[in-house]
């Protein structure tokens, strides 16, 4: 019987490796591993629990709120709230910076948050997610009065630490703390997750992308062309064929990336230029761009690598390219040639 390593074992075992390690992560890992099968739990039951539908309510994005969506929220904030690991959290589900409750210890992380992402696929039986990413608290604030929504502003090349968790199929949780990606498989019957896909890499190149095609007329002109490309398949410029996968689930859709590869796009387009784009940068595109650079793939704006940019706000959106190496690499040159060009 193989007993395989537990993520508990595998984030302690990793702990050890660092000199003067307190402890602190580990359990935090802990923490978004019990929030994360709290939710898998809520997601595999849906009807049964009543767990399905609106919650009646919009969140501070303007979309509306499932009832999963505040329900998964709930649970991020209780189980972050009281062990002393973290110095504030922030959520797609809040406007503002949710500071520790008054009474419990304060710790140096910050973790941010989408407690269900995909969550449209949640009253089709389709697969959902949560993604997290964790920066350290800059010192002053980790004591002193709340947690100002500074602390949070920092790139993505700062964060400690990036994960999902799938809900699908099965329930696996993903992590990278920038020494590569690891994926942990839930065993609902021990309540443990396992390890069970090591060091994953996603292949350089590939024949399948992903996007919304009913957002065509609004894109720009090197996305049009990208996909026109791969569209013309064997007879256009790129001389084979292609073929494209659209989940509506971020996490369902960059699982399956690192698992075959695959490009990944959520584009800047016409009604997206107000608010910057559609992904949210500090608990979308960062956490996942980190997963996939650790992965070996790559992840840009279309013109620039997400992990660089300075956020201004921790809502803040930004267009997302990501995926296997050389078609990243090929739509940010799209770009890039038409703005050398106009
Ligand atoms: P969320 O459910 O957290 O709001 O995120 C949904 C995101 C992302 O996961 C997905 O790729 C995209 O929105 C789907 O957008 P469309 O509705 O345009 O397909
Ligand atoms: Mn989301
Ligand atoms: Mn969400």
């Amino acid at each position: 019987m193989h007993l395989g390593t537990t993520l508990t074992q595998f984030i302690m075992e990793e702990q050890r490796r660092v000199p003067g390690a307190t402890g602190e992560f580990s359990a935090l890992i802990n923490d978004i591993a019990t929030a994360c099968k709290m939710i898998s739990n809520g997601v595999n039951h849906g009807g049964l629990l009543g767990v399905l539908g609106a919650a009646g309510a919009t969140n501070v994005q303007g979309e509306e709120q499932k009832k999963m969506d505040v329900i998964s929220n709930e649970i991020f904030l209780k189980r972050n709230e009281w062990a002393g690991h973290l110095a504030a959290m922030a959520s797609e589900e809040m406007d503002e910076v949710y500071q520790i409750p008054a009474g419990n210890p304060r710790g140096k992380y910050l973790l941010l948050f989408d407690p269900l992402d995909g969550s449209s696929n949640i009253d089709v039986n389709v697969s959902v997610g949560s993604i997290f990413s964790i920066l350290r608290c800059p010192g002053e604030s980790k004591t002193e009065g709340p947690t100002p929504v500074r602390a949070f502003l920092q790139p993505g090349t700062q964060q400690v630490c990036a994960g999902y968790a799938l809900y699908g199929p099965s329930t696996m949780l993903m992590l990278t703390t920038g020494q590569g990606v690891n994926g942990f498989t839930l065993d609902p019957n021990v309540g443990e997750f396992v390890l069970t896909h090591e060091r994953m890499t996603i292949p350089a190149d590939t024949n399948e992308f992903a996007i919304n095609m009913s957002n065509y007329r609004f894109w720009e002109t090197p996305v049009r062309r990208y996909v026109d490309e791969c569209i013309q398949g064997k007879q256009g410029p790129r001389g084979r064929d292609f073929n494209m996968r659209w989940v509506a689930s971020m996490v369902a859709e960059v699982h399956r990336i690192l698992t075959r590869g695959g490009v990944f796009m959520y584009p800047m387009d016409e009604k997206l230029r107000d608010k910057g784009g559609k992904l949210r940068l500090m608990y979308e595109a960062n956490p996942m761009s980190f997963i996939v650079e650790q992965a070996g793939g790559a992840a840009t704006t279309g013109r620039g690598r997400i992990l660089d940019l300075q956020p201004a706000g921790i809502h803040q959106r930004v267009p997302v390219v990501l995926g296997s190496r050389n078609e990243v690499e090929r739509i940010t040159g799209y770009h890039l040639e038409t703005q050398a060009a106009a």
